[in-house]
C-alpha cells in the first residue's frame, strides 16, 4: 500500500466538491453542544471547514476507513485536535463510533460519499490506467479484493454485479471473457482486466475508456459494500439523531442518490402503511427536506474541478 509522504501529496490529495453547502446544510445554527460527524474524512476540507464554525462546546468526530486519510488528517487538523476525534472506521458502525467516542445523540452527519483523488491516483487497484494490484479496498480491515471477486465469483454473481453497479448491458458476456480467462491465469494486476476487456471487445479507445470506468466502478461498489454502506449509516444515523440534527449527502452516482432520495422521502411521509387494509396509522414524518431538488456545483466549481461534475448534494432535518 502506497503512504503518504511528500509535500506534494498533501496538498494534492483531494479538492473538495462542494464543500460550502455541504457544510452549511449539515450545521444547524439553532443547536447547543453540537455533536457533528464527518463521515468521510478524506483530504479533511469538510472537516477543516467545519471546525471554523464550531463553538467551543461542539464536537467534530471525523471518520475514514482510509489509514491514508487518517494519516493526512491528523497533520491538517492538528490546530484544533482537542475539538476533533479521528476515527479510523466505517461510517457504518456509526453507532458504535459514537458510543466509544462516548456520545449517544447525534446532531449532524455529513457524507461525501466515493473516493478521494488520492485514492484514484495512488491506491492499488482503483484505476485501470496504471498497473497496479487489484486490490480496490479502502479498508484493508475487509476481507475481498477485486481480484477475489474475478477469480471466484460465479457468471451469475459477475452479471449482476456488473449490470447493477456498472449498469452494464448484455454483462453475461462480459462475466464469461472473465471466466474464460481465469481458467488459464489468475487475476492479479488491474491490466489482466483491461487485457481481457480489449480482447473481447473490438472497440474505439474513448468507447473503451467510459466501458472500463464502468467495470471499474462495479468492482469497487462490491469490495466495498458502498451501498450497503448507506443504507445502514443513513438508518442508523437518523435512530440516533436528535430533533433538528441534519443529514447532508454528497453522492456521485444515481444508485448512490437514489438510496438518499428515497431514503428522505420515506421519512418525510406523513402516513405509514401498514399492511392491514383496514387500519392505516397516522404518523409524525420523521424528517423534513431541505434540498427539494438536489443541489449540483456551479458551472465555475465543475470547470475548476471536473470530478465534481456528477455530485449531487441532498440534505434533510430531523424534526
Ligand atoms: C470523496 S472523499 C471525501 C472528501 C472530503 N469530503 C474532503 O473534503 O476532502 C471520500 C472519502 O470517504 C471515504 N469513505 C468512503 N466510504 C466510507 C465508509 N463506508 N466509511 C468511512 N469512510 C469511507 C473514502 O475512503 C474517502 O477517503
Amino acid at each position: 500500500m502506497n503512504t503518504i509522504n511528500t509535500e506534494n501529496d498533501l496538498e494534492s490529495f483531494h479538492v473538495p466538491v462542494l464543500l460550502n453547502k455541504a457544510v452549511e446544510y449539515v450545521l444547524n445554527e439553532n443547536l447547543n453542544q453540537r455533536v457533528i460527524i464527518d463521515g468521510t474524512l478524506g483530504g479533511g476540507g469538510y472537516s477543516e471547514m467545519i471546525l471554523k464554525y464550531l463553538r467551543d462546546d461542539d464536537v467534530l468526530i471525523s471518520v475514514d476507513k482510509d489509514l491514508n486519510a487518517i494519516g493526512h488528517a491528523k497533520k491538517l487538523l492538528d490546530f484544533r485536535l482537542n475539538q476533533v476525534k479521528i476515527v479510523n472506521d466505517n461510517f457504518a458502525n456509526i453507532k458504535s463510533i459514537m458510543e466509544k467516542c462516548g456520545f449517544h445523540k447525534l446532531s449532524g452527519i455529513v457524507l461525501d460519499l466515493g473516493l478521494s483523488s488520492y485514492q484514484l491516483e495512488k491506491e492499488e487497484g482503483f484505476s485501470f490506467m496504471k498497473n497496479t494490484p487489484l486490490d480496490m479496498r479502502a479498508f484493508k480491515k475487509d476481507n475481498l479484493k477485486a481480484s477475489d471477486i474475478l477469480n471466484t465469483f460465479n457468471k451469475q454473481e459477475l452479471t449482476d454485479m456488473f449490470s447493477k453497479y456498472g449498469e452494464i448491458r448484455n454483462a453475461d458476456r462480459l462475466s464469461k471473457a472473465i471466466i474464460d480467462r481465469r481458467r488459464n491465469k489468475k487475476f492479479v494486476m488491474t491490466f489482466d482486466l483491461v487485457e481481457t476487456v480489449t480482447e473481447e471487445y473490438r472497440i474505439g479507445r474513448k468507447d473503451r475508456m467510459n466501458f472500463l470506468a464502468k467495470i471499474f466502478q462495479a468492482l469497487r461498489i462490491e469490495v466495498n459494500s458502498e451501498l450497503e454502506n448507506l443504507e445502514k449509516v443513513l438508518k442508523e444515523a437518523f435512530e440516533i439523531m436528535i430533533s433538528g440534527g441534519r443529514i447532508a449527502v454528497v453522492s456521485y452516482h444515481s444508485l448512490e442518490d437514489r438510496i438518499v432520495k428515497n431514503f428522505f422521502r420515506d421519512k418525510s411521509k406523513k402516513f405509514i402503511e401498514s399492511s392491514n387494509p383496514f387500519y392505516t396509522e397516522r404518523a409524525a414524518p420523521g424528517l423534513k427536506i431541505l434540498t427539494k431538488k438536489p443541489v449540483v456545483p456551479a458551472y465555475t466549481e465543475v470547470k475548476l474541478n471536473l470530478r465534481s461534475r456528477s455530485a449531487k448534494l441532498r440534505a434533510a432535518e430531523v424534526l
